[in-house]
């Protein structure tokens, strides 16, 4: 499996993640490495601790940031324990953590893992394997009401009612097992005039699933509490996310902090991809960059 994936806003990101060239850096989603092999490309003294809760991930990273690994440590897990994953000797002294948020490519390419509606596979959407909640637990357990909330709030699904009435009818024959299944489930319970606009009709339904499975916003919400007391003064968080939802989530947690004066927002409105950018690589279009500086 190659691990092909894009950075997104690269060049933007160093310039906000970085400002002590001697640093030690945060990689909180390294995904295949790429924004940390240019953070140590670039920057020949700074030190990375790579994590990621994708064990599958780390390995792809092992092997692009090969040619700097006396610089660099690896740790499994998620950044939402990022107090207790890390060294307690490093707390308060990180130079910038990096959030560069959802799935990387490879995730969404290996049909195995089930992300994607475009492939049939086993419905899973695990970013970290080990964990028990998977989008099969979700749509064969879940009441009807639960699902139709999880739709609408996280994949601002408008057919969210209809499509979680389709799937309880659906699993009283049989356990829905496969995302083909799923897929199948959307469409009809969308209206067909309804499908013909707004992308993929099962797009939102996976994205609210996916959501679900890793509790995204929960982890971002801890992660980002736990990076403003692990950082240094003068240390830097970088968020990259690629929905409105977590956007928001940044926003609001980097206004209050400034409120508090926990130091400042570097980024009064979010820095997106340019031109150039979003004609190369899709999944730049939707990218916000935020960040914030520690006092
Ligand atoms: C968009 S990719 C990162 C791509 C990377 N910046 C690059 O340039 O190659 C996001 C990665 O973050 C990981 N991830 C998402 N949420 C996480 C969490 N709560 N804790 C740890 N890793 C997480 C995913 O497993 C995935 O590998």
């Amino acid at each position: 499996m190659s691990f092909a994936h894009v950075s997104v806003l690269a060049e933007e990101t160093l310039n906000y993640w970085v400002h002590d060239v001697q640093g030690l850096y945060v990689d909180a989603t390294t995904g295949a490495g790429g924004h940390s092999f240019r953070l140590l490309e670039a920057y020949p003294e700074a030190h990375l601790i790579a994590l990621d809760q994708d064990p599958a991930a780390l390995a792809a990273a092992r092997e692009t940031l090969a040619p700097y690994a006396d610089r660099v440590s690896f740790v499994h897990g998620n950044f939402r324990d990022l107090s207790t994953v890390l060294d307690p000797a490093v707390r308060g002294a990180v130079a910038g953590i990096l959030f560069d948020l959802g799935v990387s490519s490879p995730q969404l390419d290996n049909p195995e893992r089930g992300f994607s509606y475009q492939h049939d596979a086993v419905l899973d959407m695990r970013m970290d394997p080990d964990s028990p909640v998977t989008a099969f637990r979700l749509v064969n357990m879940k009441s009807k009401d639960e699902i139709a909330r999880a739709l609408q709030d996280w994949g601002e699904e408008r057919w969210a009612q209809r499509i979680a009435e389709f799937i309880v009818k659906a699993r009283q024959k049989e356990p829905i097992r496969t995302t083909g299944q799923l897929v199948e489930l959307i469409k009809a319970a969308i209206p067909a005039s309804a499908r013909r606009t707004g992308g993929h009709p099962a797009r939102r339904t996976f994205q609210a699933l996916r959501i679900w499975v890793n509790d995204e916003l929960g982890a971002l919400e801890e992660g980002l509490e736990a990076a403003v007391h692990t950082v240094a003064p003068g240390g830097r968080i970088v968020v990259i996310s690629f929905h409105s939802l977590e956007d928001r989530i940044a926003k609001h947690t980097f206004r209050q902090w400034g409120q508090e004066h926990l130091g400042k927002v570097l980024t009064r409105h979010p820095v997106g991809p340019d031109e150039e950018e979003t004609d190369t690589n899709l999944r730049a279009r939707s990218a916000k960059l935020r960040a914030f500086e520690r006092e």
